[in-house]
């Protein structure tokens, strides 16, 4: 999107209702002279579009053709069936060989983007790494190999300890992999903003399971991949932050039912 995108106002549409001043956030528009008025700069969220009765409202910068009309009978998620799919969602550790299809990844690419950010942010960057898995793994572990090479001379910090078991396990039983399990897609979502990319991620993961694929949030590989900067420029994110990893594909296990949780620490006032 440019710099400066516009809210657009169709005033042979418009009906000077109002609906969308009283729903603007930023308080960026007035009804003149019957009609709605854009008098400043705002999120860009485009609620005035979405609630807009007639149309008239549009965000030219944005792709205006993604719009959907609501609709009651496509729109609706059935509460139970939302409870009962997060509470079979499981992390997955064990994935058939075979790879995932682009429509599948732009799909979960459009849940991670629709998602709500802070004050309209719209700043993660989504990798998805697939083609070119085999040069991550070995951007990664050789990362990993330099640490260990250079132990004599550095303390090595403690969090980087594991790393060093997860590779010399992986070196003796390459199928050992703790990192990148047998996934055959890496996603990682990059964002100043690290509850924007948690959220973006959930919604990524939902969308997943919902296409029958599985995720496995992979906390190990975030942490390693965000501390290298050569990666992360290999990436496209350089100088960014990496705040979540998880690692998709096709489940090689079939869970029977759901997991017992602690019972919630909640409090009803
Ligand atoms: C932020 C985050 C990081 C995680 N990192 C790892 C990881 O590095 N390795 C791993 O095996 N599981 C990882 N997990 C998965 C958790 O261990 C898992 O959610 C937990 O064991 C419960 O299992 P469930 O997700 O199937 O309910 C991570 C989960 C989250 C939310």
């Amino acid at each position: 999107m440019n710099e400066k995108p516009t809210v657009s106002i169709d005033k042979e549409k418009c009906i000077g209702c109002g609906i969308c001043a009283k729903d603007c956030v930023a308080k960026a528009i007035t009804i003149v002279a019957g009609k709605a008025n854009v008098k400043s700069e705002c999120l860009y969220c485009g609620h005035c579009l979405a609630v807009c009765p007639c149309g008239a409202v549009s965000i030219p910068e944005y792709d205006m053709e993604e719009v959907e009309t609501y609709n009651k009978d496509t729109f609706h998620v059935n509460p139970e069936q939302l409870l009962r799919s997060i509470k079979y969602r499981r992390s997955i550790r064990d994935y058939k060989p075979m790879p995932v299809e682009e429509e599948k990844l732009n799909q979960i690419l459009q849940a991670g983007r629709y998602t709500a950010t802070a004050k309209n942010n719209q700043d993660c960057i989504f990798v998805f790494v697939q083609k070119e898995l085999d040069i991550l793994k070995d951007k990664v572990w050789g990362f990993i190999d330099d640490i260990e090479k250079n132990k004599k001379e550095k303390k090595i910090p403690r969090e980087v300890l594991p790393y060093i078991s997860f590779n010399r396990q992986r070196k003796k039983n390459p199928e050992e992999d703790y990192l990148f399990r047998n996934a055959p897609v890496v996603m990682f979502v990059a964002s100043q903003w690290p509850l924007d990319a948690g959220l973006a991620s959930q919604n990524m993961e939902n969308m997943a399971n919902a296409q029958g694929l599985g995720v496995l949030f992979d906390g190990y590989l975030a942490s390693i991949a965000d501390i290298n900067e050569e990666l992360k420029t290999w990436l496209g994110i350089e100088g960014k932050e990496i705040r979540s990893c998880m690692l998709l594909g096709y489940p090689n296990v079939k869970y029977q039912r759901t997991t017992p949780k602690r019972k919630a620490k909640v409090i009803w006032k």
